[in-house]
């Protein structure tokens, strides 16, 4: 199975990948350059999201060829990592959250493939939005990990992600107002990411690492060295982590049923013939 891994804040080098090769993937969206080798049995497809030395931020991403990108390349699960802060006091710095909701605050962002004239229109469901089967296979991995003696890391099995457009920091009026509407953690970055996975029929899941507490719930001010150093601390816990739900891939992923590579269908025919080039 050939699966992605988009690495974000803090996530840059695919030291448990082995044979990697740069490749480079034209798509109608721009170029993509992720690495490509091989981990726990699988073929994986490795993109830095925020590109070398963490130089494009979340609002100049180029989500669409990214996912364009991995979907030519076959890719068919996409595991994502993202840095959040929490506004639930359960969920504490250095835990990890497997997302299953997201609410988009994004405010300029291209968000769909699907976008008109040649391309068609196209409204997919989001009852599901985080691949179940994937989110299924990292809980068992992290449950697996933190069985482990000595292992000290905390994960939650859902989580409501509230995705802002950044690149500032929220203020604490606003997280107020996010925790009114149910988020738990807060990043720039899951949307719309997760959204053209699902149009692109590619199973996606993120591992949410929580680095700080949301704006204003600590009292101090928030930098994005904080943020930088916690992932850093916790970055071998999140690579394990990676590494762990490949290898249950076969066993745990594979047993469950989803539906996202069906609501790939229409995406697969009207771009067909483009992705026939590129494979
Ligand atoms: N807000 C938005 N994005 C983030 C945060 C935060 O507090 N922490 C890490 N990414």
């Amino acid at each position: 199975m050939k699966i992605g891994i988009i690495g974000g804040s803090g996530v840059y080098n695919p030291d448990m990948m082995g044979n990697v090769k740069e490749v480079k993937v034209e798509t109608p969206y721009g170029m993509v350059l992720p690495l490509m080798g091989e981990a726990e049995g699988h073929e994986v497809v490795f993109l830095p999201r925020h590109g070398t030395g963490h130089s494009v931020p979340p609002h100049r991403i180029n989500y669409q060829a990214n996912i364009w990108g991995m979907r030519a390349l076959g890719v068919e699960a996409i595991i994502a990592t993202a840095a959040v802060g929490s506004l639930n006091p359960e969920m504490a710095p250095g835990d990890s959250v497997f997302v299953d909701q997201f609410i988009d605050f994004t405010k300029n962002r291209r968000q769909t493939f699907f976008d008109g004239r040649e391309n068609g229109v196209a409204h997919l469901d989001f009852t599901e939005p985080y691949c179940p089967a994937l989110r299924k296979t990292m809980a068992a991995a992290a449950g697996e990990l933190r069985a482990r003696p000595g292992a000290e890391f905390a994960f939650h099995e859902k989580g409501v992600y509230i995705c802002t457009e950044g690149p500032r920091f929220e203020t604490p009026a606003e997280i107020r107002a996010y925790a009114l509407l149910g988020a738990d953690v807060v990043g720039m970055t899951s949307y719309p990411e997760v959204a053209l996975a699902r149009e692109a029929g590619i199973c996606y899941a993120t591992i949410a690492m929580v680095t700080n507490l949301a704006a204003g719930m600590a009292g101090g001010r928030l930098t994005h060295e904080e943020v930088l150093e916690v992932m850093a601390k916790n970055n071998s816990t999140v690579w394990a982590m990676l590494q762990k739900t490949l290898e249950k891939m076969e066993r745990v992923y594979a047993a469950e049923a989803c539906t996202c590579q069906e609501a790939g269908r229409d995406f697969t025919k009207v771009f067909g013939h483009i992705f026939g080039e590129n494979q």
